[in-house]
């Protein structure tokens, strides 16, 4: 999204070629989790990272956070580069960017009241007033959802959905600007799952926050997401409009998670069945690529080629959106015309 007079003033936050490695020791080589990471978040906008299990989602949701090191590229808020930030900048920083985690369990301390959880955020590197705090805590509970008198009670009387709705008063109680919710639905039951999702959505409505969506589902990321990127072994595989990306899929790692999301409706699972009669085909090529496409040992489409060319570049296929595939033209070719029916 850009500004009208052509600058960047409504992106919120830049990520630039962000690589971040985790160190396995003395005798063995650190392990690169994400490559070459690089996207924009304007404001008020919902960019959703999403793949399989071990692709990179959390590392680049942590990077932002500032609970991974940086190995190098940049990430900017605002326009002001936060990269590495120390420990009295972060705190600052914390103020603009709040999390959302999967395990509601872990991320609200069972010793401390709903109210005392909610109210942690304010108290850092400041000292508001009780009645204020009181206040405060209590209008936002009621904005997720959660009436007073759970202030004096403790997470473990609560549910799973009614505890995420606590996480999420906790992180919006300062008003950030960019919430991170880390698979922050996904050890929801089903329906739980749309009601946390309707409220992030209404919060934003109300808000203008803009949200880095990170999932490991793609049904639930076509919902919620204005853009999605679609990470594979670390890299981006595509990236675009929502709409575009999860209807009409380009690349092959696409259209093999959505062919593996479930469905209930028989028409749909035919569709889905014939994409993923296409994912399963073998691949050519064995082994893992160490130069090349991390996706070809798994593609139905890969050539030899496909592991000896090299970084994959990301290439346009559409307005506001690009997919890294050697093969491209022939999925393209191959696509059945029809959208993904969701
Ligand atoms: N602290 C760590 N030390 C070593 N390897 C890690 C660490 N955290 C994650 N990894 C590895 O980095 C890769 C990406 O992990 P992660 O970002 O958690 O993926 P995702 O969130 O998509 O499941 C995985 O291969 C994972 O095993
Ligand atoms: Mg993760």
């Amino acid at each position: 999204m850009t500004a009208l007079d052509g600058s960047d003033a409504d992106i919120l936050l830049e990520v630039d070629d962000l690589t971040v490695s985790y160190h396995m020791g003395m005798r063995r080589p650190p392990f690169r989790a994400v490559r070459d990471i690089t996207f924009k978040v304007a404001r008020g906008e919902t960019v959703s990272i999403v793949g399989e299990s071990g692709s990179g989602k959390s590392t680049i949701g942590g990077a932002i956070l500032g609970l991974r090191a940086i190995e190098s590229g940049s990430i900017r808020l605002q326009g002001e580069d936060i990269t590495n930030a120390g420990i009295k900048r972060r705190r600052a920083i914390a103020r603009h960017i709040q999390a959302v985690f999967q395990d509601p369990f872990s991320s609200l301390d069972p010793k401390l009241t709903i109210g005392e959880s909610v109210a942690e955020p304010l108290t850092i590197g400041a000292r508001p007033r009780r009645d204020e705090t009181l206040r405060s805590v209590t209008e936002t509970l009621g904005r997720v959802g959660i009436g007073a008198d759970a202030l004096r009670r403790f997470p473990a009387e609560f549910s799973g959905g009614q505890r995420q709705r606590v996480s999420i008063a906790r992180s919006i109680i300062r008003t950030p600007e960019l919430i991170v919710c880390d698979e922050a639905v996904s050890a929801l039951d089903v329906s739980v799952q749309a009601q946390v999702i309707n409220l992030l959505a209404d919060l934003k409505a109300d808000s203008g926050t803009s949200y880095l969506f990170i999932s490991h589902n793609m049904a639930v990321v076509r919902h919620i997401s204005d853009r999605v990127i679609v990470l594979y072994k670390g890299r981006i595989m595509e990236q675009g409009p929502a709409a575009d990306v999860c209807d009409q899929p380009a690349h092959p790692y696409t259209r093999s998670l959505i062919a593996a999301v479930p469905v209930p409706n028989v028409a749909v699972q035919e569709q889905r069945r014939t994409a993923r009669s296409l994912a399963a085909k073998p691949s050519v090529v064995a082994g893992d690529v160490q130069d090349g496409c991390p996706f070809a040992p798994r593609c139905p489409f890969a050539r030899p080629a496909c592991t000896t060319s090299g970084d994959v570049r990301l290439v346009g296929v559409g307005p506001g959106r690009s997919a890294a595939c050697l093969r491209l033209d022939e999925v393209l070719r191959t696509a059945s015309a029809s959208p993904v029916i969701w």
